[in-house]
């Protein structure tokens, strides 16, 4: 087995994963001193298991729904309902609106394309935070959910990208994605996901075997370069973590 990125815990599978990363959500909610809390959802196919189980029977009820603000760490730039938004996957597991209250979801606009979409996105996130600038000492997010893509990429940074090294803007567009769907993305940055209590990285899958190795090899990837004012914590299946 390879050596795991600090924090990482093997879980059996998928559903493990998923039902430790809803407890792990509840705990961060538990420790939330704000009466707003933010958290920054991951989008691809792994996540949706973990939103169906927080609007579902054994969690709905433990979830401070009022309090928490929900925000997306990138989209593809396709119609909200197109099968590969981020959009569509995360309102199809929360049930379309379901538990969550009128304007405590924060889309990220997609219809005007990347650059404009960016542009508001990030004044979205600016509003909420009440400043364009980050204040080490007050991050913008209590937990931020995040993805392990095939080729080491994370939310749509991808590997050999520009917006890797992008440390001012908050949220950028990305024209070429380096992974399929190869549609036009809208991301947030490294600084952006830095601002936050915590990190949530979830990996399922033999097809996550790849990209775990070379971090562990050393590879700078793009998922190795996500750092947090909290912990960044791995969920990782057995699949994943070739156990
Ligand atoms: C996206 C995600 C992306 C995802 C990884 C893993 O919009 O595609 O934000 O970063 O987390 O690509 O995707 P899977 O969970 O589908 O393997």
């Amino acid at each position: 087995m390879i050596a795991l990125p600090p924090n990482s815990r093997v879980l059996a599978d998928a559903e493990a994963t998923a039902r430790a990363a809803a407890d792990h959500l509840l705990d961060i909610a538990g420790t939330a001193t704000g009466e707003r809390l933010a958290v920054c959802l991951s989008g691809g196919s792994t996540p949706k298991r973990l939103y169906q189980l927080l609007a579902g029977a054994d969690y709905v009820g433990r979830v401070p729904w009022s309090r928490i603000h929900w925000f997306f760490g990138d989209d593809r730039v396709v119609p909200w309902d197109d099968a590969s938004s981020n959009v569509r996957m995360v309102r199809e597991a929360f049930g379309h609106e379901g538990p969550v209250p009128a304007g405590h979801f924060h889309f990220i606009p997609s219809d005007e394309g990347a650059e404009i979409g960016a542009r508001a996105y990030q004044r979205t996130l600016q509003d909420f935070y009440g400043s364009d600038t980050f204040d080490p000492g007050r991050p913008l997010f209590d937990l931020v959910l995040l993805g392990l893509g095939s080729d080491g990429h994370t939310a749509s940074l991808f590997p050999s990208k520009p917006a890797l090294d992008e440390h001012e803007a908050w949220v950028v567009p990305v024209p070429e994605a380096g992974m399929e769907p190869y549609v036009p993305r809208i991301s947030l940055t490294f600084p952006t996901l830095a601002s936050s209590r915590s990190v949530l990285f979830l990996v399922n899958g033999t097809g996550k075997r790849d990209p775990l190795a070379r971090l562990d090899a050393g590879e700078d990837l793009p998922a190795g370069r996500v750092v947090s004012r909290g912990v960044v914590t791995w969920f990782i299946d057995e699949a994943a973590a070739g156990a």
